[in-house]
């Protein structure tokens, strides 16, 4: 369970049935102001103030439904269709209200620091559309960096079934931002992000069409619709940032942006038929959240998300551990060997063939020999766990096909000697981290999930890596729709009954839902260092994603790459990465995960193992974060104490160009002396020849001291600091 709550101030419900207008609620600092009103035609509209100052004008709340019911079946008679009913944005009053406060602290299962403050200011209104008979409740709550509000439809006599056909809920801007953003689209989240003006978002419009066609799942669905979370930077340097909290039985949303208003409004994710959400009172939404902030790095301090999810549901965690691991995996990425173990495409189908008698094509990476030389490397640098992909019969046709039963999750390849490994690994001190690609199709994977995951119990593994690579089946479901995100969280639930930690690639962009369900370690769900080998990722893709992807959940980025001219061993690929070791490096800080991978080679690390040095080093858990520098895109620098010793480390990158850092260490403990090693970039570096040069340098630190270095954009600098014995 999460930790004792100190400090409780519980809600104070007041029932206030005199005539209601205009309501407010500020924040616990008073900062930040929400007004709620009902506008003419009974339409209902928030609005927020920041330091005196508009930073939402007013925004409508509301929903358009296709079909309403107050009955338990859907015949005709059932089911009301006339244009009145089918409209939740008008003909609403306030007719009751309630207060409270909440002053909490709470310990995540793990997370940036072990303990988090909760405090803010509630209110929640009751709208009431007289004429129908039937109401919902808008609850906010409002922190001192930012708000949620969500709905919720109490169980009621007119109002039990309704689908619901679009949210028509506005974030009403004052200006036309920066923003920072990624296109809307239904199947994937995979982008690099642009920063432009709102209103230059529409200009990017071709170039994504373009991206989209190419890509094994994509469905863009306007020349102006984005992603949460969506940065946005005012011209008076107030950083907004838009995102949803606890997206539970609902679709993910996206924004769509009216320029002539500079108004998002939000766009849900359909599901096969068209429709966006299936709903039965007594049901909520998700939250939706507005952080709004005057420094960057309170976006990156900020718990808002986290605070506004659930409390964990699991009665006993004590299974649910940080993870260090190394892979099978780059060597595929980069095209050195393949996840498949034949060629022979014409006779595959899953339990029909009998991959004894099929030709290899001789580069099959999960063969035991291969698996056994990361176990020792891993085993030997004190890693958790070995990934093995590739390990199971169905990679032949894995993709393109729309194919149904690719995989079944418990049958290995010949070569892959499935009980021997694993009792090799446990003898020397490492376990198999199991991986689960399902082709998208999830109808398959919950068909085998019983058996892949007793499988996994009977051998010992206690961690999956599962993928949603390609078009969803069933046939027509999109990646993010309520049908999808139902799916994800099944797998989890089900995952935590066999004490299952889960890392979910392609699934749903997090939500915070790593609170309620601690298993959930990890989700790619966003651009991946896998792109490194695929046409490169931005120089500042690594400097924005702790302000849009990672505000939702950590993130596996699988970071860790040593050999950036990949040439040298790859099959086909030629790439050379735009990035420097001290940057790699950076990103174990940046880039907060329960669960990092040391992604490269056994023997690209070998040839440096005093940068190597670093990776064995950083913890995965963490007592508490300090945010030293910060601005979207540009630059990012963390320093974090572990949780399991006074050692901090501190990781800092360069996104849209080199940049001098200048951080003084007065998180230290005062009057003590540490030893700092400075992993940063040579004089001589750059981040085009696929090169390594970097420089080691140690120093002896206390909490006065200020250290200056130089980062190349896509690069950076990493620093251990221990305390002197
Ligand atoms: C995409 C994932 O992001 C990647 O890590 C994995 O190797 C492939 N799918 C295959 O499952
Ligand atoms: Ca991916």
């Amino acid at each position: 369970m999460e930790g004792k709550m100190k400090n409780l101030l519980m809600l104070a419900a007041v029932g206030v049935p005199l005539a209601l207008g205009a309501e407010q609620v500020t924040s616990p600092d008073g900062a930040l102001v929400v007004d709620v009103d009902i506008a003419a035609g009974g339409i209902p509209t928030y609005k927020v103030d920041y330091k005196g100052k508009p930073v939402v004008l007013p925004s409508r709340l509301g929903f358009t439904l296709a079909s309403e019911s107050s009955r338990r079946d859907f015949s005709a008679d059932a089911v009301k269709t006339s244009a009145d009913a089918l409209q939740m944005t008008s003909g609403f009053a306030i007719t009751d209200i309630e207060r409270g406060a909440v002053d909490e602290t709470w310990a995540p299962v793990w997370g940036e620091e072990d303990s988090i403050r909760c405090n803010y200011n509630e209110m929640a209104l009751k709208l009431t559309q007289t004429d129908l008979d039937r109401y919902m409740i808008v609850r906010f709550r409002v922190f001192n960096d930012g708000l949620g509000f969500r709905y919720e439809f109490p169980a009621q006599p007119h109002m039990t079934y309704f689908v619901i056909k679009e949210e028509n809920t506005q974030f009403a801007m004052t200006g036309d931002h920066w923003a920072y953003w990624i296109p809307g689209d239904y199947d994937t989240q995979e982008y690099n992000y642009t920063k432009s003006r709102m209103s230059h978002i529409r200009d990017s419009w071709e170039q994504h069409k373009k991206e989209s066609s190419a890509n094994a799942s994509s469905t863009l669905f306007s020349p102006t619709g984005v992603q949460t979370a969506l940065q946005l930077k005012t011209d008076d340097s107030i950083y907004l940032n838009i995102h949803e909290a606890g997206v539970k039985d609902y679709p993910t949303m996206h924004l769509n942006l009216d320029e002539a208003t500079n108004t998002f409004t939000s766009h849900l994710t359909p599901d096969a038929t068209g429709m966006k959400g299936y709903m039965q009172t007594p049901e909520e939404t998700p939250w939706r959240t507005i952080m709004v902030v005057d420094d960057a790095r309170d976006i990156l301090a900020s718990r808002l998300i986290l605070n506004l999810n659930e409390p964990t549901a699991y009665e006993d965690t004590s299974w649910i551990k940080p993870v260090k691991y190394m892979g099978v995996w780059w060597e595929m990425i980069a095209g050195k060997g393949d996840w498949s173990y034949t060629n022979d495409l014409a006779s595959i189908k899953l339990g029909e063939t009998d991959y004894t008698k099929t030709k290899p094509h001789g580069h099959h990476s999960a063969n035991t020999e291969n698996v056994k030389r990361y176990i020792d490397f891993a085993a030997e640098h004190g890693f958790d766990q070995v990934l093995v992909e590739g390990w199971n019969e169905g990679w032949e046709d894995w993709i393109g096909n729309s194919k149904d039963y690719v995989f079944d999750f418990v049958t290995p390849y010949p070569d892959f000697d499935l009980e021997g490994l694993n009792k090799y690994a446990k003898e020397k001190g490492v376990k198999l981290m199991m991986h689960h690609e399902t082709s998208g199709s999830t109808r398959n994977y919950e068909r085998h999930l019983p058996a892949a995951y007793k499988l996994m119990n009977d051998l010992g593994y206690n961690s999956v890596k599962s993928g949603y690579v390609g078009n969803i089946i069933p046939r027509g479901e999109t990646h993010y729709s309520q049908w999808s995100n139902n799916h994800y969280l099944y797998a989890i639930t089900e995952a935590a009954k066999h004490h299952i930690m889960v890392n979910a690639h392609e699934a749903s962009r997090p939500t915070g839902l790593s609170r309620t369900y601690p298993n959930l370690i990890g989700n790619e769900s966003a651009r991946g260092t896998e792109y490194q080998a695929m046409g490169g990722n931005a120089k500042w893709h690594t400097s924005i994603l702790p302000f849009t992807r990672l505000q939702g959940g950590p993130m596996d980025y699988t970071p860790g790459i040593f050999e950036f001219d990949l040439s040298t061993f790859s099959r086909h690929n030629n790439s050379k990465i735009a990035s420097t070791i001290p940057g790699q490096l950076a990103l174990y800080v940046t880039m907060y995960s329960p669960l990092q991978m040391a992604a490269d080679l056994p023997e690209h690390y070998a040839r440096h193992m005093d940068a190597f040095q670093f990776i064995k080093d950083v913890p995965v858990e963490w007592e508490k974060s300090v945010y030293l520098e910060a601005e979207p895109m540009d630059y990012v620098t963390v320093a974090r104490k572990d949780k399991n010793s006074d050692e901090w480390y501190v990781g800092s990158t360069a996104g849209t160009a080199d940049r001098d850092s200048k951080i003084t260490l007065s998180f230290l403990d005062p009057g003590r002396k540490y030893t700092a090693t400075i992993y940063a970039e040579a004089p001589d570096a750059n981040t085009v020849d696929g090169q390594t040069r970097y420089k080691i340098t140690t120093k002896t630190v206390t909490n006065k001291s200020t250290l200056k270095l130089h980062a190349l954009a896509g690069g950076g600098y990493a620093i251990s600091i221990k305390p002197v014995k």
